[in-house]
């Protein structure tokens, strides 16, 4: 698809703001941005229940099958939040907040009764805008009408009855987590969901994977830009004194990062596959044995590509310094009060997950920074230099990623980014290998050169070709 990667992308590009900035937002005295406090006011809410500033989520499909009754739901921002066992959080709205955020009770009620789900994607086009269009113009509690009324051809899954769509070309099969011990011997998904304020998040265990068949084979790709696109009209804030990436510093285990992502290519894991059926490669994922033990790099890679964005969470040291994690696991999981969750590491599974300083920083000090990242040549040779370097080992790793830091407030503020979500944290959940952080967001910082007429534009969608 390359050159023209982001061309592909622009029939379904999302833009925000559409307006900004509303009635709730302050200029900060010095021009470059303005703030808003959180939480709102349930009559604000109820008036526009829109996320009040943007975040970068995937969108996918989630079918489930209970007795003779199916259903089909959209949910944004499915995240793959732990690696051992491998668990997607799925996040359903439980309490009535509006027209546009209303209780999913009804496909929450079939999936907790059938205890499975699968997760799926289609290319944007036609098809996809018929389960869409479904999803949009027939009501929750006739969820089950919604796969006929798509048109869209189904198949049971491979490790249970809840359909597949016979054109998602990836799709995940899970079934909601059952109690094991994670990593520190520590006893997790006593429940397989969490009530996080609006919303109720499943945690779903993945034990097999279908991917398109020409896409396992490498004759057709999956393309995702993980990154917003935006063009900054202010000057790109370095870190004092200015410092190049990667100078001073090298971890033992170099991961790479590339916003304009293609799978399968070269620098990707191939995806391996155990069995093939209705054109799609095949995957089961072992269920985890009883004690955990260290596991290999390389198996402990992703089996395959899902859609993710990033954020750069952010925090203080004890001597005032600040640290910066990027962190893929990264999603909003409620609207009100408007709680993110970054999930970070803490288990010591191998050099690749390894316990991350920022796990103690986040514990002591009970607030994160989330920050947009976007795609810049800087910005991307930040995210690979703290994506790969502990505070640990390098307590000057921000100002030595090349980012400028905010002094004050609860969490550093890394003014070269778009956007920020300040962040208190309400709680903490042990998934295993990985433990959920649960951020309430207290204030946004947009800065003034995200306008209508210089909007971020992303994708929710991977674009296959
Ligand atoms: C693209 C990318 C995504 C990452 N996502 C996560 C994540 O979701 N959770 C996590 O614990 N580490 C993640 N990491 C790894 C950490 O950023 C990395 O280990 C970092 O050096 C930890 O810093 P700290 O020890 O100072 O906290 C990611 C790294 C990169 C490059």
């Amino acid at each position: 698809m390359d050159p023209n990667y982001d061309a592909a992308f622009r029939n379904f590009e999302y833009r925000w703001p559409e307006r900004f900035p509303g009635p709730r937002w302050t200029r900060t005295e010095d021009g470059r941005a303005f703030i808003r406090n959180m939480p709102e006011t349930a009559e604000e809410l109820q008036a526009d229940s829109r996320w009040p500033a943007f975040f970068p989520s995937p969108i996918c499909l989630v079918t489930v099958r209970h007795g003779d009754e199916v259903a089909l739901e959209k949910v944004v921002g499915a995240s793959i939040v732990n690696r051992f066992p491998y668990v997607l959080a799925l996040s359903f709205c439980r309490v009535p907040l509006s027209e546009r955020h209303h209780p999913r009770h009804r496909f929450m009620e079939l999936l907790e009764k059938s205890g499975a789900a699968n997760v799926q994607f289609l290319s944007p086009g036609p098809l996809l805008g018929r389960a869409m269009g479904a999803v949009a113009e027939i009501p929750e509690a006739q969820t089950r009408e919604r796969l006929k009324a798509s048109g869209l051809g189904i198949r049971p899954g491979e490790s249970h009855g809840a359909p597949v769509f016979n054109d998602a070309y990836m799709v995940y099969e899970g079934h909601l987590a059952r109690p094991v011990k994670g990593f520190e011997g520590e006893r997790v998904y006593d429940r397989p969901w969490e009530d996080v304020g609006s919303h109720r998040v499943y945690f779903l265990e993945i034990n097999c994977i279908q991917l398109q068949e020409e896409i396992a084979e490498g004759r057709r790709h999956i393309h995702w830009r993980g990154l917003p696109v935006w063009s900054p009209r202010l000057p790109f804030q370095p870190a004092e004194p200015p410092s190049v990436p990667g100078e001073g510093f090298q971890s033992a285990y170099q991961k790479g990062y590339a916003p304009r992502y293609v799978f399968p290519s070269a620098a990707t894991a191939g995806f391996e596959q155990d069995a093939r059926k209705h054109g799609m490669a095949i995957k089961h994922l072992a269920p985890l044995p009883e004690d955990q033990v260290e596991v290999d790099n390389d198996r402990a890679r992703w089996p395959c590509f899902f859609p993710s964005s990033l954020a750069m969470i952010t925090t203080w040291g004890d001597d005032g310094r600040p640290n910066v994690i990027p962190c893929g696991s990264t999603t909003v999981l409620s609207r009100s009060p408007m709680i993110i969750a970054a999930c970070i590491s803490y288990a010591r599974i191998n050099v690749r997950y390894a316990p991350r300083a920022s796990i103690d920083l986040l514990r002591k000090r009970g607030a994160f920074g989330c920050a947009v990242p976007f795609i810049h040549e800087r910005v991307v040779a930040a995210i690979k230099y703290a994506g790969n370097v502990s505070f640990r080992d390098d307590p000057d790793k921000v100002a030595r990623s090349g980012l400028a830091v905010e002094p004050g407030g609860e969490a550093p503020g890394l003014p070269a980014l778009p956007i920020q979500y300040d962040c208190r944290i309400v709680g903490e959940v042990k998934l295993g290998t990985h433990a959920m952080f649960l951020g309430e967001v207290r204030r946004i910082r947009v800065r003034t050169d995200v306008q209508a007429e210089n909007p971020l534009k992303w994708c929710p969608w991977g674009i296959v070709e």
